[in-house]
């Protein structure tokens, strides 16, 4: 099959993981015979520098002519002084935004090969962490009104949290309809008893499980969803949030499976269509020295593979390497212990790449 994809290497860390996603994709195309035709667009800081805005209209357009993006991180200490409106991450945001991409999947499993890589004590990691976050992500205090104002010498802040009945349905069905093809188990996470764009969400959730008797579901306030996840984070399938607490939430899983660098997110609508890319950011602190962890990116690819062309055994090839690669001992400098092989960005890539077989 022939497909066309968007890199967005973007910042830091972003070029050098893209690359190893791409090598990894080049790949697949190889050994199962499809064709990927890439194509490179800059957004972010890089964006900034290049042509003074960090979302070109040619970007946008070149994504929108493509079945996929694959994107690496933005943003970096370089552009941390700028405004809030010309900061790199509004490219993000606008991407998402633009591109319609409302629901944002974030999973989170503990490959039984890094175990030991977990911060949680054996006894929890022992029943698994087997879960999948479904983010709210054009909509919320990302997106509401937001500004300053002085008044009396007084300078007053403010965003606002906003949702809409019809956006928290699209998102909310997304869910479920997930949950229908896993286990089956939904947890909606809000703060009901103190914000009412969270009591609108709750009502509209309650209002679909109706149409989802199968689906086994429960309401969590956040700051209980946050200490859940960690006391017992076996008890989730799904968790479907709004896009703050879906933000936060999602770091703080990604952790107990071993580290941010692994975990590979979809952004996603009610079409093939999407973007892909690791949750973690764009770590200026180590960009350009070949230490980053690329799997979180090589992933993200495989995400693309199933979610956006239907390209299941493909993608399974991809996440057996990733898993050969880490019981191997191999580790980036993100999670190198003792008992482990310390190895650099490219090293990872190349064993990944050695293991990738058709089944
Ligand atoms: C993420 C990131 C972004 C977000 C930033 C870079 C705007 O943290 O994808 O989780 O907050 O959504
Ligand atoms: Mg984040």
């Amino acid at each position: 099959m022939n497909f066309k994809i968007t890199l967005i290497g973007g910042d830091g860390i972003g070029p050098e993981v893209t690359e190893s996603a791409r090598v990894v994709l080049e790949k697949i195309a190889l050994v199962y015979n499809h064709s990927f035709k890439f194509n490179e667009a800059l957004a972010g800081g890089c964006a900034i520098d290049a042509c003074g805005k960090p979302l070109p209209e040619e970007t946008l357009t070149a994504c929108k002519e493509s079945d996929a993006v694959l994107l690496g991180a933005v943003g970096g200490t370089k552009w941390d002084t700028y405004p809030g409106d010309k900061r790199p991450e509004t490219a993000i945001l606008g991407l998402r935004k633009q591109l319609g991409l409302f629901a944002n999947l974030r999973p989170a499993k503990l490959f039984p090969t890094v175990l030991g890589d977990s911060p949680l004590r054996g006894d929890i990691t022992e029943k698994g962490i087997d879960l999948i976050f479904v983010r709210e992500l054009t909509g919320g205090i990302y997106y509401g009104e937001r500004g300053r104002e002085n008044k009396n010498g007084t300078t007053r802040a403010f965003d606002t949290e906003t949702y809409t009945d019809s956006e928290i349905y699209r998102v909310g069905k997304y869910a479920f309809e997930l949950a229908m093809q896993r286990r089956k188990n939904l947890v909606s996470v809000d703060k009901a008893n103190v914000l009412e764009s969270s009591r609108l969400w709750r009502e509209t959730l309650h209002n679909l499980s109706r149409e989802y008797p199968q689906v086994s579901y429960l309401d969590m306030l956040v700051d209980n969803a946050a200490m859940q996840l960690v006391k017992a984070p076996s008890q989730f399938d799904v968790i479907v949030t709004s896009n703050m607490f879906g933000d936060i939430l999602s770091d703080e899983a990604s952790v107990l499976t071993g580290s941010i660098g692994l975990l590979p997110s979809a952004s996603v609508r009610n079409d093939l269509f999407g973007l892909y890319e690791p949750i973690h950011g764009s770590a200026p602190d180590i960009a350009g020295q070949n230490k980053a962890n690329p799997i979180a990116a090589i992933l993200s690819a495989a995400m693309m593979l199933k979610y956006s062309f239907s390209l299941f055994d493909e993608a399974l090839s991809i996440e057996n390497a990733v898993n050969t690669a880490l019981s191997n001992g191999l580790r980036t400098a993100d999670m190198f212990s003792a008992s482990t092989k310390a190895v650099s960005t490219a090293e990872m890539t190349q064993h990944i790449l050695e293991h990738i077989e058709k089944k």
